[in-house]
């Protein structure tokens, strides 16, 4: 996997209420608040008797360990034993650099000194009045992340896997476009003059078949950005401007690699209608997270049939992107490690 990147670590809320553990690639790692309130993580077992410091507790800027109290930085120095005087070679833990922003806490899992928070992705129309935003909670997936980024370069699965919200029967013909960029694949595609697909029913703000941008762009190592945008037909096309009918929808998916074989998958939207409409936000997460189940019970299944048959399975047209995606992907892991 490759280190040198931002993941997401938590919901910045989840560490409201006290330090939490969490995996992340395959590193057990405690997250807790500073009283500056910004985070800080450090490698999860106290290195005394290995207790988590998730059962530890917020002493200023640092964590104490539960069981002796040893009190670590956020940086992993250890600053304190009590009953003694000084601190023991060895007592030091790792720490990791992380960063607040679009309502998560990121985590750099690489070396230290390459840490820069201007690499963490952007999210255009975060926080802005005139976009609504709804998310739902972090779901884990029993399957490698890979399988997760090649199902978001396959628009295709919809119609087999979603047939009954972003799916329709008139998606299956129409060819994908891929695009090739530094940081990442992008899959997209125009469907002209088709109905709305059931999710998206209620949110379109004009009446009649839609022309339906798809766009599936995926970024190294596992972040995606998915753009549906809905106009009259008649009026879409790449390149063309947005009309004052259009609707947008950005879908921002952020998946965590925890171990080989389990995923944390966190998500939310930005859409450019009915901004302060809590319940509608409401109804997309559920909307969303009934979408995601499903892709959820599919790759979790095919996790256990990869493993079952470990050997090399088929491709077919529609994984040009995902082997294309994870060719790359695969160089920049193997740069990354011959440092
Ligand atoms: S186990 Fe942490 S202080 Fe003893
Ligand atoms: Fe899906």
């Amino acid at each position: 996997m490759l280190r040198n990147a931002w993941y997401v670590a938590a919901w910045a809320d989840e560490i409201d209420a006290g330090p939490i553990e969490r995996k992340i690639l395959g590193d057990p790692v405690v997250l807790w608040r500073k009283e500056d309130g910004g985070p800080a993580a450090v490698s999860a077992f106290c290195s005394h008797r290995r207790l988590s410091l998730a059962n530890g507790h917020v002493v200023g800027d640092r964590i104490a360990c539960g069981y002796h109290g040893l009190e670590f930085g956020a940086d992993g120095t250890c600053l304190n034993v009590p009953c003694q005087q000084g601190v023991p070679k060895g007592a030091d833990i790792r720490g990791y650099p992380v960063e607040q922003r679009w309502g998560l806490v990121w985590i750099w899992m690489g070396d230290v000194a390459r840490a820069d928070p201007a690499t963490i992705i952007d999210v255009p129309h975060w926080g802005t009045s005139d976009w609504g935003y709804n998310r739902g909670a972090a779901m884990t997936y029993a399957c490698n992340y890979l399988l997760i980024t090649d199902n978001l370069l396959d628009p295709s699965h919809v119609a087999w896997v979603h047939p009954t919200s972003f799916g329709g029967s008139s998606c299956e013909a129409v060819p994908m476009r891929t695009r090739e960029a530094p940081d990442g694949l992008t899959v997209s595609r125009w469907i002209m003059d088709a109905p709305v697909t059931p999710f998206y029913r209620d949110l379109v703000p004009f009446s009649g078949n839609a022309d339906r941008l798809q766009h599936y762009e995926v970024r190294y190592p596992s972040l995606a950005v998915i753009k549906a945008v809905f106009v009259p037909a008649g009026q879409g096309g790449d390149g063309l401007p947005l009309g004052p009918d259009a609707f947008v929808m950005d879908s921002y998916n952020f998946i965590t690699p925890e171990t080989e074989t389990t995923s944390r998958y966190y998500w939310f939207q930005l859409r450019n209608v009915r901004p302060d409409d809590a319940a509608l936000s409401d109804a997309m997460s559920a909307a969303v997270l009934a979408a995601f189940s499903e892709d959820l019970a599919v790759l979790n299944e095919v996790q256990r049939g990869m493993t079952a048959m470990p050997d090399l399975p088929i491709s077919i047209a529609t994984d040009a992107g995902p082997l294309r995606f994870r060719h790359r992907l695969n160089q920049l892991i193997t740069a990354e490690a011959g440092h």
